[in-house]
């Protein structure tokens, strides 16, 4: 979990080759559902019928069942209670931290993040870090900053928090051992 633009999908897919484990984007998924762009039902339904969607795929997503998942949840995901607490119980949750000026660099450009075309982007990821932030360290079990590492490294701060709490071979065979970062 995390705000937009913190690199959600990025190091989720590498944790799940990490891991052995399949990977899924809950948006991706999302979008196959609707049949468009989350921009454009955004546009045409409002936030309120999405958020129902995103519930009712996290709710699907997450129930118990099959390989081992890496899950990347939208931004917005961690708004409802209940995909708080199906998170927290049924999954580890890792949150991705980042500041509001390291996303807007990042994002400053974004045409596709329906809450960020507004005059003032800065100024709304200010207000989404402050909303969201309380609610992310509440559902989360690990946080990582990403604000310097790599995509690698941050792979592997989360590889080294799972093996800490003893939670690598509970994921399955496949994961791969932690290595060292690739020099650049
Ligand atoms: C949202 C974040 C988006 C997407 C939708 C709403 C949000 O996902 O679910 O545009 O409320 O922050 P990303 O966090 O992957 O950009």
């Amino acid at each position: 979990m995390g705000l937009p633009g913190g690199g959600k999908s990025t190091v989720g897919r590498q944790l799940a080759r990490r891991l052995g484990a399949r990977f899924l984007d809950a948006d991706a998924v999302l979008e196959e559902r609707i049949g468009m762009p989350i921009r454009a039902y955004f546009e045409q339904h409002g936030e309120a019928a999405f958020r129902d969607i995103e519930e009712s795929v996290i709710e699907e997503l997450t129930r118990e069942g099959g390989s081992p998942l890496v899950l990347a949840t939208g931004g917005g995901a961690v708004l409802r209670p209940a995909n708080r607490a199906r998170l927290h119980e049924r999954s580890t949750v890792i949150y991705l931290r980042s500041s509001p000026d390291e996303l807007y660099r990042r994002l400053r450009h974004d045409t596709q993040r329906p809450l960020l075309q507004v005059a003032d982007p800065l100024a709304k990821l200010r207000e989404l870090y402050e909303q969201r932030h309380p609610l992310y360290d509440e559902v989360a079990h690990y946080r990582v900053d990403t604000g310097r590492p790599s995509v690698a490294t941050l792979v592997n701060m989360i590889m080294m928090q799972l093996d800490m709490a003893g939670l690598l071979p509970a994921l399955g065979q496949g994961a791969a051992p932690i290595s060292p970062d690739p020099v650049p």
